[in-house]
């Protein structure tokens, strides 16, 4: 008898554990696991200016007649090149803008005085000469594309 009081609990035990155990792995399946996020790696924006057209804007503007009217630091019949750079943010609009009124020419931006037009300079040569100018100032940081 006194073997039967001693077995019963541990058969009872024996019996009754591995239902637990097994109920309780059934609960953790139903707990959905979360997928660690992914993080999106943007590439870095291409450069507004390459070392290249930096220095093919210089060769031409130094060829062309620039400099006649303009200096990189000091104000001549234009604006300082430096003072440009400072003005105008280095992205596709002022690119845009400024190449144009390369080949135009125009006048009420910096005062009442016309900057040449230059018909015979292309619109890639001229592309090259703002990208050169527009890299002089060093503070002047590359903004959004618009
Ligand atoms: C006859 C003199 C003269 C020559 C030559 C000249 N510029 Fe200018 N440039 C000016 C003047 C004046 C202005 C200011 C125009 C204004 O106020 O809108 C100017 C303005 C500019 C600007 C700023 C334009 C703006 O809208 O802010 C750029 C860039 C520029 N010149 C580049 C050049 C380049 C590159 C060349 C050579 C291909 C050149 N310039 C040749 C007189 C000249």
């Amino acid at each position: 008898m006194k073997i039967i009081k001693l077995i019963t609990p541990a058969i009872c035990i024996a019996l009754t554990l591995p239902v637990c155990v097994a109920s309780g792995q059934a609960k953790k399946k139903v707990v959905a696991k979360k997928k660690p996020a992914t993080t999106v790696t943007k590439a870095p924006p291409p450069p507004f200016a390459t070392d290249a057209e930096i220095a093919d804007g210089k060769e031409i503007i130094s060829k062309s007649d620039c400099l006649a009217c303009h200096k990189i630091e000091e104000k001549l019949v234009g604006p300082a090149y430096t003072l440009i750079a400072a003005k105008y943010p280095q992205n596709q609009n002022s690119l845009d803008t400024l190449t144009k009124k390369i080949i135009t020419g125009g006048k009420g931006i910096w005062g009442p005085v016309p900057m040449a037009p230059h018909p015979a300079i292309s619109q890639a040569d001229a592309n090259k000469m703002i990208k050169y100018i527009l890299t002089l100032n060093a503070k002047n940081p590359a903004t959004s594309s618009k």
